[in-house]
């Protein structure tokens, strides 16, 4: 959600800037912005669009020093005026985050004083102004006690040849060079720059130049920040021949189940000591993280019997929750840094309960509030639509069920990978795609297990494809929904329990005799033949009835991206999203 990245050495910025904006694109696309420092004079380009609006301008920004922006638009319009930086008196600054009593801080310090754009940003640059008397850690500091909010935010000014960094609930990441040193938000932007990293905290004031980075915590003392391998490299962004991340990162399906089956072996014993005596599990996180907290739920009940909750992290933070010791909360996260997820964790911690995070990013904010963190191993995952963490989740989920009761779960999930490949490999998902972009709308249905799974479904088609659709389960379309079915609408169900397949073939033949088009995801046996030249039928593999959503979801996914595909859409990067959201 917005990315921010800052230079200080001896290259040109904007160049090394431009490319690291480039790796962030997925945090926000709205618009884009440098400002670089050069003899004591700020210089800034800003655009509303990709990033690559500012490709054939930036050698026009001269200067060793800089910082830019790549935004995900929440106050004020994508426009150039709104774009970051925001340049005023000796500062230009750049901003990830909310600050939520901006209109206070204006009337409070500028009263009528007509502003440049429509941000709640622009409150930052014109208190640094105003607060500025030669001493740029204090004039940080002051305003650091009075904004309200969350912020990431890069600085320059004029009197001072390096960037200055402010964090708070938004993450920020400082990277170590050789002769030059750098601030972003997320570490793919300095993949192959640098190969060490440190994670600011909040409140963390950070003065980099290209010879040395001071770090001042809450209190204004010097800190020093540990040193961590820049996990991102050039290879990781590499799209592996593929045309779009999405594709290359459900073919990296079958890899992130395996390496999150390796990668937890070794964390079982703190898995076990962490959750012993536990009576209750509340599982959360938001949309697709979320969605694998359903497909968790299941796990949990059906393995150790007893109760679990899903619950959305930006309902549960909000809504008393009943959290007791003996619970135990999974919060789920790809980017660890999802706000509300985030602070549901805390919440869980100050009830007192015991908090598991799933994540993909090893040094997030998640992973320093947990008591213990099962990696995803999906590796950096770059399209917006969230696909190997998806599964990869789902496989951390289960393996946490299986220490849960006692079982097994890393044997049975050995064999998970190869009927991967095999769904990857045989699947042919062209005439459905086909069908849901010519559609009016999508109907994902199914039961329990597969009902998770159709709700994942219908996200990842929405939301790259812009197809409307929704999610129902397989025995609730007849009390109400079934009026919305006609010749323009396509249910796609999701078949892969045995025991309620008979169950779910009814809701096929309601959808069919409304004159609905069908189509069934499913690896039961003879299902082809009972729906023979009725309803589209794509089979994947059979297996495990728990570990199927494995399977189901390749094929979602792969039915979201084709069908974008149809209608030109970016699948990539859709409208109006951002992978990361670290705003409420
Ligand atoms: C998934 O395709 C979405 N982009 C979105 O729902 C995402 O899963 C959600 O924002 C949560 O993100 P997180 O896993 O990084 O917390």
């Amino acid at each position: 959600m917005c990315g921010i990245v800052g230079f200080a050495g001896a290259r040109r910025a904007s160049d090394i800037i431009y490319n690291g904006l480039k790796q962030l694109e997925y945090r926000g696309y709205d618009s884009a912005g440098i400002a670089t420092l050069s003899d004591g004079k700020i210089s800034a380009l800003k655009r509303r669009g990709r990033v690559s609006v500012l490709e054939s301008e930036i050698e026009k920004l001269g200067g060793v020093t800089g910082i830019g922006h790549t935004r995900w638009a929440t106050h004020g319009k994508p426009s150039d005026e709104n774009a970051h930086p925001h340049v005023f008196g000796k500062f230009a600054i750049v901003h990830n985050g909310i600050i939520e009593n901006y209109s206070d801080l204006k009337e409070k310090y500028f009263g009528g004083v007509k502003f440049n754009s429509d941000t709640d940003s622009e409150i930052i640059v014109r208190l640094l102004d105003k607060f500025y008397g030669g001493d740029l850690v204090g004039a940080l500091k002051k305003i650091s006690l009075i904004l309200k909010g969350s912020y990431a935010v890069a600085v320059i000014c004029a009197d001072f040849e390096g960037i200055a960094v402010l964090k708070r609930n938004n993450p920020a990441i400082i990277g170590y060079g050789d002769g030059e040193n750098f601030a972003a938000s997320d570490a793919p932007a300095l993949a192959g720059l640098c190969s060490e990293i440190s994670v600011l905290d909040d409140g963390d004031i950070a003065l980099i130049t290209k010879d040395g980075v001071n770090i001042f915590d809450e209190n204004l003392q010097g800190v020093v920040r540990e040193r961590l391998v820049n996990l991102a490299t050039p290879a990781s962004l590499d799209l592996g021949g593929c045309p779009h991340y999405m594709l290359k990162e459900i073919r990296e399906v079958p890899a992130s189940v395996e390496r999150t089956r390796l990668a937890y072996l070794t964390v079982e014993s703190k898995v076990k000591e962490v959750l012993r005596g536990v009576k209750r599990v509340i599982i959360t996180g938001c949309g697709t993280a979320y969605n694998s907290g359903l497909v968790a739920k299941r796990y949990i009940e059906s393995f150790v019997k007893i109760p679990a909750e899903t619950e959305i992290a930006g309902e549960f933070r909000y809504k008393n929750p009943v959290i007791t010791p003996e619970t135990a909360v999974i919060a789920i996260s790809q980017s660890g840094e999802t706000a509300d997820t985030v602070e549901a964790a805390k919440l869980a911690v100050s009830c007192g309960a015991k908090v598991v995070a799933v994540t993909n990013a090893p040094y997030s904010q998640l992973t320093r509030i947990a008591d213990v963190v099962v990696p995803v191993g999906a590796g950096s995952e770059i399209c917006v639509a969230a696909t190997k963490s998806y599964t990869g989740q789902i496989a951390a989920l289960y393996l946490i069920a299986g220490t849960l009761a006692g079982i097994d779960a890393s044997e049975k999930l050995l064999k998970i990978p190869k009927l991967c490949k095999e769904t990857l490999e045989h699947i042919d998902i062209d005439t459905l795609a086909d069908m849901c972009a010519r559609s009016g709308g999508v109907y994902f249905l199914g039961r329990d297990i597969d009902y998770a799974v159709a709700l994942e479904g219908s996200l990842k088609l929405k939301e790259i494809s812009y197809v409307p659709s929704e999610g129902y389960p397989a025995g609730e379309l007849k009390h109400g929904t079934l009026a919305l079915i006609d010749i323009k609408t396509v249910a796609v169900v999701i078949i892969t329990d045995e025991r309620l397949a008979g169950k779910s073939e009814n809701a096929v033949e309601q959808v069919l005799s409304r004159k609905g088009k069908v189509a069934v995801i499913s690896n039961v046996a003879g299902i082809e033949k009972r729906l023979e030249g009725r309803a589209e039928v794509i089979k994947i593999p059979a297996c495990d009835e728990f570990l199927s959503p494995l399977l189901s979801a390749i094929a979602v996914q792969l039915l979201a991206y084709k069908t974008a595909l149809l209608l030109d859409r970016d699948p990539d990067k859709p409208r109006n999203l951002a992978k990361s959201v670290t705003v409420e």
